[in-house]
């Protein structure tokens, strides 16, 4: 057992990249960008100030971008623009300058991106196809002088991937008839009618509008007033097919976030497994379902045009319960990983899974593994100089667990499956700054696990400053939870609250490079 924290503690050291994190900082300290206290690294941040949404997520000539909701002035919530990053690879990120910044109309909140290829707006050729992004405008002095219609939908388009922008004349292409909330726009080609389709949430439902050019647009259904949660407004939409993991049939998906009225508090992303004829969606599904059940995955939709159909989905890492009081200084919020999603047919229920890019393999230190056996009620102990860095990944059949990742100070971050209530839990309530949120710092949060395996399935958590996010089975089962301890986890408590012998295969922890 010794030999393989000798082996793994000399693998870290040769790729230790000593410039990066320390292990502990205090806020106070003068530290360079990306280096500071809490700082993630390997999900990505803006470089400083308030971050929400992802949006325009459109994958144009070898480039992932990533908009966001920002403002680049503080770090709390304020007149939005689009930020901008762009990858290769959905690992390493490249900060570009702001996209769109607020104009007469008003604030530019979140909506998204495509390539028109067929140059159908005549804003580029058919050579040189424009990138389109379609976005709620939301005017603040209408808001203000209590009038209702204050949000509409704006585009914009760029010839030059994303790098420099040109808003529309003739903005806003959708106007508002009297509904507050009125945003989100989500536009994707729609081969069933040969035109656009947006997606819009209206307060409590879906619209669905469609478009020949993205300039003109007609509603042409809606959905949801009486089907899903609705403990708070809807937002986000996203919508597309996917197959049945090993079979022919497809099925469309619908995301819609929810602010509040989330499984856990605050808000959360609920989704829907139905059809879509081209103009309509529907769904007999009756339950409601949660892409992820963590606090802290709001706001996700998917990107366009990725190669090979993938469906890869951005969240963001935070929840509007806390996310103007989280402790940070410098930025705040950060995103997801990136994650493909796949459907499944489960115990003859449809179920979305998320589970992370293998690209992320290019930031994976290997680590050794072993066996892990535990007797009941029987504990054990393992230090590891970068748990808030790092992939801890093994096999069980266990019904029954519990890890306590902690620290120096007494913090402690508790993961506990609970075969028999059917149970996952993430207790957060002592794992370090809480207090800045009265929610926050009570927050045990908790997972159903119906339809667990019987035999063998992976666990995978993957931690970084601050943040944890919990993948069981491949992605079945996802947590994603912010996390802020004053000093890194440094110690893990494995124990076996059960009866009978709990065994942990391929037991393995591995450091993550950052990325910045
Ligand atoms: C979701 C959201 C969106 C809105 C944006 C404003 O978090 O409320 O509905 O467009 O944030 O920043």
């Amino acid at each position: 057992m010794k030999l393989f924290w000798i082996v793994l503690g000399l693998a870290l050291l040769s790729c230790k990249e000593e410039k990066k994190v320390g292990p502990v900082q205090s806020v106070d300290t003068e530290l360079g960008l990306y280096q500071e206290t809490h700082r993630p690294q390997f999900h990505f941040t803006p470089p400083e100030k308030w971050m929400n949404d992802p949006n325009g997520l459109v994958y144009h000539q070898g480039v992932y971008h990533l908009f966001y909701q920002y403002y680049p002035e503080d770090i709390v919530w304020g007149p939005m623009h689009w930020g901008h990053a762009i990858s290769k690879n959905m690992v390493y990120w490249e900060n570009k300058p702001i996209a769109l910044f607020p104009d007469e109309h008003g604030y530019i909140f979140s909506g998204s991106a495509v390539v028109d290829t067929n140059n159908s707006s005549g804003f580029g050729t058919v050579d040189n196809p424009p990138l389109v992004a379609i976005f709620t405008y939301h005017d603040v002095v209408g808001e203000k002088a209590g009038k209702d219609d204050f949000q509409t939908q704006g585009i914009a388009y760029s010839l030059d991937n994303g790098v420099t922008w040109v808003k529309y004349e003739g903005n806003p292409v959708v106007k508002n008839e009297g509904i507050r909330d009125f945003r989100d726009p989500k536009v994707f080609w729609n081969d069933k009618t040969n035109s656009w389709t947006m997606l819009l949430v209206a307060g409590d439902h879906l619209q669905i509008w469609q478009s020949p050019d993205l300039k003109d647009w007609d509603k042409v259904s809606e959905f949801g007033k009486n089907q899903g949660a609705h403990g708070g407004v809807w937002e986000c939409p996203d919508m597309f097919p996917l197959k049945v993991e090993g079979t022919d049939m497809e099925k469309w998906v619908l995301l819609i976030s929810i602010n509040p009225g989330a499984p856990n508090g605050g808000s959360g992303t609920q989704y829907f497994v139905g059809d879509f004829d081209g103009t309509t969606f529907k769904s007999d599904q009756k339950e409601h379902k949660w892409i992820d059940w963590g606090t802290d995955n709001y706001a996700g939709v998917t990107y366009n045009n990725v190669p090979n159909n993938e469906r890869v989905f951005i969240g963001w890492m935070s929840n509007w319960a806390y996310a103007q009081e989280t402790p940070t200084e410098k930025w705040r919020s950060a995103m997801t990983l990136p994650r493909k999603l796949s459907l499944h047919r489960i115990n003859d229920k449809f179920e979305l899974v998320n589970y992370p890019l293998e690209s992320l393999e290019e930031i994976r230190v290997p680590g050794s593994s072993e066996d892990i056996t535990l007797g009941p009620e029987l504990d054990k102990s393992l230090t590891f100089d970068h748990f808030n860095r790092s992939e801890l990944k093994f096999k069980t059949s266990s019904q029954q667990f519990k890890l306590d990742f902690n620290n120096s100070l007494g913090e402690h971050l508790n993961l506990i499956l609970d075969g028999e209530a059917q149970q996952f839990i993430l207790d957060r309530s002592n794992s370090g700054k809480t207090t800045f949120d009265e929610d926050f710092a009570k927050n045990v949060q908790t997972m159903p696990i119906p339809d667990l395996p019987n035999g063998e399935y992976e666990v995978r958590i993957l931690m970084d400053w601050s943040s944890v996010e919990i993948f069981i089975n491949h992605g079945q089962y996802v947590m994603t939870a912010q996390i802020f301890p004053n000093e890194f986890y440094r110690n893990l408590m494995i124990s076996n609250p059960g009866d009978v012998e709990l065994k942990l295969d391929t037991f393995t922890i591995r450091p993550i490079k950052s990325i910045w």
